[in-house]
């Protein structure tokens, strides 16, 4: 059994929520009680299976998982953190994270010793090679100061030169290889008595050090572009964890905390220009994703970090990668894809504040600062959070008219938005996705997907469900052209208010609210409308000019702008209002009652849940407001009849 496994089978679920404050409730196999991640006093959304140990909120959350993925978000742990506290819960010893014996220790010093040898051994032997160096210096545009500073060096071609060399200075054949400065033979036969030789050959070597400047390993470039693969790097050692080090950090720490500021690209060489340019809070991983390990060691520097991605498929495509598969990756293995939901989960527990910074022109960063220092830095400046640039990315080169278009992009972004912790950002986002997918916003809310709800009841799987069970509906509707049609036309003619709101209540419903707008910027317009027709008997209009906000002028225009050729008769502007209104009622209305059967349904399923009868009384409600609005609907279709 694995040490996780063995935590599992000794931690029971339902005590540890019920410890963390949860008041669970029996329900049939299941206990149920309300979620301790939302607000939420009404529904009791938090479902518990104690047989398989696993956890779901139902509600707004819509996440679930195990004990660890509990005690990680209850109490703001990492996973490595969460597995320590519970480890010593359940009285399960972790073996990994021992400290390090003083003969280990030795150890580690003798291994960078050797490196920090190896490192002149290979700079000796570039600046013996004019081609090489050479090409370092016109082809990389790198000057010797840097080529100095960075410790560049060059492996010689042939199989046993630093063998012969290393062993002549009397360091043991076992010391080479575990620094993996030697490769182990495969087949002992072949070529000679030696079981090892040189790793890296015919290539340039750039050392790598940790965070304190110690030496770690190496990473090697082909001279030969047939050579491969065209990085090696030291294989992974006590020292060398290529996902625990970022590359140029050693250099790069104090100007990072001076800056405020770090930024992450892909390359070696990268990071070696950008510092030569002045660029020095510039760090790179080495060619695997991103770590939440390297994201907690910038951290220490700085919370602001800005990834300079590639333009292409080895960028973008990475970010964006397995969106879906990268879930649960924080459940395998405590550690995340170099994807935007990773990033983004990593962002909120660490605080930190991602950005992302495109490359234009299918240009490596060594290549942009070489043809433009400043841009750059304008680069950097114009960094996107990272919703904004997969919506961005999504969306480039689509025609966003196309509902598919419109739904794929909604269902890879929603999630992320989801998942965001505040609740602010996560109106943001979803304001700025409606408003470029030119849907209604309400349309944009991560719902079950029906078929997938008697499974989900039966497999309570629950932290490998919300790929198959989330999928986002959107209601491809005209909503918020009507929103738009209502506000312009009001924010023109204030006066016809009043004789909307009588024109509604001659049908029996209630005066237009600030709450039939779905849009933020709609509701601020309205709220200022509504305020100078109650406040002022005249000269609306300028008011609501005068009061208007700066960051709503443009949007005001536009909608003024959009009901440019409004009828100028009163009474078929009244109209028009009064149907946009009667729609985007009906609309809310028939939204609202699809949750709340779907709420009736589940509460059902839980046998004996004294909500469902409440559930059930909403559901009536709201089917009586959906008739009496379908009604007046019909009223006015009749009347315009006539
Ligand atoms: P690139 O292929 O973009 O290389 O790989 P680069 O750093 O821009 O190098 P130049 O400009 O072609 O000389 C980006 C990074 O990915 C890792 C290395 O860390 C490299 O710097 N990588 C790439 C590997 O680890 N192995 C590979 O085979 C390729
Ligand atoms: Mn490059």
């Amino acid at each position: 059994m694995s040490t996780i496994d063995e935590i599992k089978s000794r931690i029971d679920i339902v005590d540890l929520v019920s410890e963390a404050g949860v008041k669970l409730r029996h329900a049939g196999k299941n206990y149920t009680g309300f979620c301790p991640f939302h607000e939420n006093k009404k529904t009791p959304a938090f479902v518990v299976w104690p047989e398989t140990g696993t956890w779901r909120c139902f509600g707004a959350c819509n996440e679930g998982g195990d004990i660890f993925k509990f005690v990680m978000k209850k109490d703001g742990l990492d996973f490595r953190e969460a597995l320590q506290k519970l480890a010593a819960r359940a009285g399960v010893q972790i073996q990994e994270y021992q400290k390090e014996t003083p003969q280990q220790k030795e150890a580690y010093e003798n291994l960078r010793r050797l490196l920090e040898d190896a490192v002149i051994y290979y700079r000796s032997h570039l600046f013996a090679n004019r081609e090489i160096l050479n090409y370092l210096r016109e082809k990389r545009g790198l000057t010797d100061a840097t080529i100095e500073t960075f410790g560049l060096g060059y492996a010689p071609p042939g199989y046993d030169n630093l063998l012969k060399y290393f062993t002549a200075k009397g360091y043991s054949e076992q010391d080479l290889i575990d620094s993996g400065l030697l490769s182990e033979r495969q087949d002992e036969s072949q070529f000679s008595n030696l079981r090892s030789f040189d790793r890296f050959r015919h290539r340039i070597m750039i050392p790598i050090r940790d965070e304190q400047g110690r030496m770690a390993g190496f990473g090697a470039r082909v001279v030969d572009p047939n050579d491969i693969p065209k990085f090696l790097n030291s294989p992974e050692t006590p020292i060398f964890s290529k996902g625990r080090l970022l590359y140029g950090l050693d250099r790069a720490r104090k100007p990072i905390r001076t800056a405020d500021q770090a930024v992450i690209v892909e390359g070696y060489l990268d990071v070696i220009a950008l510092h030569q340019a002045g660029y020095e809070n510039v760090v790179s991983p080495m060619g695997t994703a991103l770590t939440e390990d390297q994201l907690r060691l910038l951290k220490k520097f700085t919370r602001r970090i800005v990834l300079a991605l590639d333009p292409d498929l080895a960028g973008q495509k990475a970010v964006l990668r397995g969106l879906d598969a990268a879930r649960s990756a924080m459940d395998k293995e405590g550690e995340f894809a170099f994807d935007a939901r990773g990033l983004l989960r990593n962002e909120s527990r660490l605080q930190a504040d991602l950005r992302v910074a495109t490359m234009p022109d299918d240009l490596d960063p060594d290549e942009i600062v070489a043809r433009d220092r400043e841009e750059w830095a304008r680069l950097i400046g114009n960094a996107k959070p990272i919703v904004t640039h997969v919506m961005e990315t999504l969306a480039s080169g689509q025609n966003l008219e196309d509902p598919k278009v419109k739904n794929r992009i909604a269902a890879q972004v929603v999630p992320l938005i989801e998942d965001l912790p505040s609740p602010l950002e996560r109106d943001t986002y979803r304001q700025a996705l409606a408003r470029m997918l030119k849907v209604n916003e309400r349309a944009l809310v991560a719902t079950q997907a029906p078929a997938s709800r008697p499974r989900r009841t039966r497999l309570p799987a629950a932290e490998r469900a919300p790929q198959e069970t989330v999928k986002v509906a959107i209601a491809v509707s005209s909503g918020r052209k009507v929103e738009e049609y209502v506000i312009g036309a009001l924010f023109q003619r204030p006066e016809l208010l009043y004789r909307l709101d009588r024109a509604l209540q001659e049908y029996g419903l209630t005066a237009v609210d600030a709450h039939d707008f779905t849009y933020t910027d709609h509701r601020l317009l309205f709220g200022l409308i509504r305020e100078s027709v109650e406040q002022y008997k005249t000269e609306h209009h300028d008011f609501i000019v005068n009061a208007l906000p700066e960051s709503l002028e443009t949007r005001s225009d536009e909608l003024v702008r959009r009901v440019a050729n409004l009828d100028q008769r009163d009474e078929k502007v009244l109209e028009e209002l009064l149907r946009g209104i009667l729609k985007l009622r009906r609309m809310a209305a028939g939204e609202n009652l699809n949750q709340l059967r779907f709420l009736q349904e589940e509460a059902q399923s839980l046998e004996g849940d004294p909500r469902a009868s409440s559930y059930m009384e909403l559901v009536l409600q709201h089917t009586r407001l959906l008739r009496e609005l379908d009604e007046a609907h019909r009223k006015i279709s009749r009347k315009r009849l006539e």
